[in-house]
C-alpha cells in the first residue's frame, strides 16, 4: 500500500487517490458504513457504471441532482458524476465538502466554452441576456444570467418575455432544438458534447428498420437530424419516464449508455437498444463520466479526497444564476 501522503499529493496528476485496495473487502459495505459513519451522502448521474448507480442515495439528471444538493443535510456530499456537477454542488453548499471520485471526469461540452472566450463573444450582444446549460464551468455561469438543464430549458426561456433577446450556450444542438420549440432566435454558442455527437443516423434508421415498433427516445444534445427521427426527446429523467410510461416494448435509446441500467432495472420485460455511434463500437460511453469507478468512489470516502475547492467570489458570481433557475423551477413545479 502506497504511503496515504504521497498518494494524497500525487492526486494532482492522477485524478484520483491511487492506493491499492484488498480485493477481499466488500465495497458496497464498506462504502454504507462510511455514509453512516461521516453523515455522507452519495449523489449520482444516471451515466455513472451500474454499481455506482446502486450504491447511491439518489440517482437523477443535472437538475434533479442540484435540487438534492441544495437541500441535503448531509456534512459531505459525494458526487459521482461530473466536475461541473460537483462544482454546483459546492456553489450551493460553500461549507460542506463537496468529493468527486476522479477529479479529471470532465465534460467535452463544458470544455467547449472557455469564459475568456465567452466574455468577448458576449461583450459583442450588450442587450442579451445569457442563458448557459448547468454543462460548464463555474467561471461560464459566473457570465450567466440564468442556468438551466435540459429538464427546464424550455420553461426557463418560456419565462422571460418575448422581445427579449437571448445568447443560449454553451450547447449549439439543444439551443437549436431550444429554439425549434419555444419559436425563438436565440444567439447561439458553439460548443457541443463529444458524447451526443457521434451518434450515426444511418445506424439509427437502419436499427428502426429492424425493430419497427421500437420507440427511438434521444437526448436534446443530439444533433438536429437524429432528433427529427426520435418519438421522444427529454432529459435523462425525462427518456427514463417515458420508458416507464410508454406501451411500447422496445426502445432505441439515443443517449449515454449508463442510462439504460435504470430504464432495464424499471422495466424489466422491455428492450432497450443502445443507438450505435458513427465508429466500430456497439454503444456510446462518456469517457470523462465513466473515470469514477466504485473503488475511487470507495477511495474518496474513506480519505475525503479529491475535494472540489473554489475560490470565494467565483461561487458568490456562479450562485447568482443557478438560484435563479432553481426559483424558476420552483415555480413551474419542476
Ligand atoms: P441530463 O441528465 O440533465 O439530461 O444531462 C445529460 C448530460 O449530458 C449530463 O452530462
Ligand atoms: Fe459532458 Fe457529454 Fe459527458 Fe455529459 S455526456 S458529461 S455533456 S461529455
Amino acid at each position: 500500500m502506497r504511503d496515504i501522503n504521497t498518494a494524497k499529493a500525487n492526486i494532482e496528476t492522477a485524478g484520483f487517490l491511487d492506493i491499492d485496495i484488498d480485493p477481499g473487502i466488500d465495497l458496497f459495505a464498506e462504502i454504507e458504513k462510511l455514509k453512516k459513519e461521516k453523515n455522507a451522502i452519495v449523489l449520482a448521474h444516471y451515466y455513472q457504471e451500474p454499481d455506482i448507480q446502486d450504491v447511491a442515495d439518489f440517482i437523477g439528471d443535472s437538475l434533479g441532482l442540484a435540487q438534492q444538493a441544495e437541500k441535503t443535510s448531509a456534512d459531505i456530499i459525494v458526487f459521482a458524476g461530473v466536475h461541473f456537477m460537483a462544482e454546483t454542488a459546492k456553489i450551493l453548499n460553500p461549507h460542506k465538502k463537496v468529493l468527486l471520485p476522479d477529479l479529471k471526469a470532465g465534460c467535452s461540452l463544458s470544455d467547449s466554452a472557455p469564459p475568456e472566450l465567452f466574455k468577448l463573444f458576449r461583450d459583442k450582444y450588450p442587450d442579451h441576456i445569457v442563458i448557459s446549460y448547468i454543462n460548464c464551468s463555474a467561471g461560464m455561469k459566473a457570465l450567466s444570467d440564468i442556468i438551466c438543464t435540459s429538464s427546464n430549458a424550455e420553461k426557463i426561456i418560456e419565462s422571460l418575455p418575448r422581445e427579449q433577446k437571448i445568447i443560449f450556450a454553451p450547447d449549439k444542438n439543444l439551443g437549436a432544438y431550444l429554439n425549434k420549440k419555444t419559436g425563438r432566435d436565440m444567439v447561439l454558442w458553439n460548443g457541443a458534447c463529444m458524447v451526443h455527437e457521434i451518434f450515426s443516423l444511418e445506424k439509427i434508421i437502419k436499427l428502426k428498420v429492424r425493430h419497427p415498433n421500437a420507440k427511438v427516445i434521444a437526448h436534446p444534445e443530439c444533433e438536429d437530424a437524429v432528433l427529427r427521427v426520435a418519438d421522444y426527446v427529454g432529459s435523462t429523467t425525462g427518456l427514463l419516464k417515458y420508458s416507464i410510461d410508454s406501451n411500447a416494448n422496445e426502445f432505441i435509446v439515443v443517449t449515454e449508455t449508463g442510462i439504460l441500467h435504470q430504464m432495464q432495472k424499471s422495466s424489466p420485460d422491455k428492450t432497450f437498444i443502445p443507438a450505435p455511434p458513427n465508429n466500430s463500437c456497439a454503444c456510446n460511453d462518456c469517457p470523462h463520466m465513466k473515470l469514477n469507478t466504485l473503488e475511487k468512489l470507495y477511495l474518496c470516502m474513506e480519505y475525503e479526497t479529491p475535494e472540489i475547492t473554489m475560490d470565494e467570489k467565483l461561487i458568490v458570481a456562479a450562485k447568482r444564476p443557478i438560484q435563479r433557475m432553481l426559483e424558476i423551477s420552483k415555480q413551474y413545479g419542476l
